[in-house]
């Protein structure tokens, strides 16, 4: 693939080359010099026209950590605020001779529409409602990392999926790499088009836990919900939240995951955040190691042309 624009791109084998990329780079990364050279040749921009933490601070490191030269740019402090377009914007900075851009975006095809319209690789770091491709990518991987494989493991993706770009990378990546995956949530949070995916719905958030191997808790998107979803925020934690007492009623130990940022005491407790079984701070570590690796393999078809 010329770019990574979301996981319906990819198939099983681009997703194994990844992996094994990352591999090599989970080592590079707890070496004592935890840098190599072999980007010392390519220019990223990391374009942030929504906020992150998470994958803007992961994509910088990983470009660091490859001695890639690196602008950063967030709209809000930009001349997107004089009204200046997305075409606009990205050519002015290409012709600073950029190879890569990465790009988090509001609008839904954000990254599709750039690839289209400017020379240069393009990493999808999320657009809108639709694809988060790096962040089912590390999710997978450290779904890998902890159980051994990803085929055959039960998932179920838990909360707002009709607004989660990561539930969507994440049903697209774990349906590729042969994992059985559901979703539980209320059933005005779940689109339509769900079953049509080859994914089941379960709206009892206990039967769903029985069920699992893995819990993926996503974020309740309050910037992105609206009072016609669901009635309130305490009904939603109440029928949804992912507490201890919950936990040591299903009789088993699921691993847990959220792709953060945490509403604490909303979609998941801090006792459950926080404990053994929990695997959300190895989620933001393997992330640079993924980054790095989708970096690599778009610079080397670069530096092959
Ligand atoms: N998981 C994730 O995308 O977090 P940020 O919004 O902080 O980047």
């Amino acid at each position: 693939v010329e770019h990574l624009l979301g996981i319906k791109y990819l198939n099983k084998n681009d997703i194994d080359i990844i992996f094994q990329t990352a591999d090599h780079f989970k080592e590079v990364i707890n070496r004592p010099i935890k840098k190599v050279p072999s980007l010392r040749d390519i220019t990223i921009a990391n374009l942030f026209f929504e906020n992150s933490t998470r994958t803007k601070l992961s994509f910088e490191l990983a470009e660091k950590r490859l001695s890639a030269d690196i602008i950063n740019f967030s709209a809000g402090q930009s001349s997107v605020k004089k009204g200046e377009t997305l075409i606009d914007t990205v050519n002015n900075i290409l012709s600073m001779k950029v190879d890569i851009v990465v790009m988090r975006h509001p609008n839904v095809g954000a990254g599709v529409f750039l690839s289209q319209h400017v020379d240069a690789k393009i990493i999808n770091a999320g657009d809108g409602t639709h694809e988060h491709p790096t962040q089912a990518l590390l999710d997978s991987y450290s779904i890998r990392e902890k159980l051994g494989s990803v085929k055959g493991k039960k998932v179920v993706i838990i909360g707002d999926i009709l607004h989660s770009r990561v539930a969507l990378s994440n049903i697209f990546a774990l349906k590729l790499q042969g994992a059985v995956v559901k979703v539980c949530g209320p059933t005005t949070l779940i689109p339509k088009h769900i079953k049509s995916l080859g994914i089941d719905i379960e709206t009892n958030l206990k039967k769903a836990l029985e069920w699992c191997d893995v819990a993926n808790v996503l974020r309740v998107q309050h910037e992105r919900m609206d009072i016609k979803y669901f009635p309130s925020i305490r009904e939603y934690t109440q029928l949804f939240g992912i507490n201890k007492q919950i936990l040591d009623s299903i009789g088993k130990k699921i691993v847990i995951m959220h792709p953060g940022p945490i509403n604490r005491g909303v979609e998941i407790t801090s006792d459950v955040a926080d404990a053994d079984q929990s695997i959300i701070l190895n989620q933001v570590e393997n992330g640079v190691a993924i980054r790095m690796a989708i970096i690599y393999l778009l610079a080397e078809q670069i530096k092959r042309n």
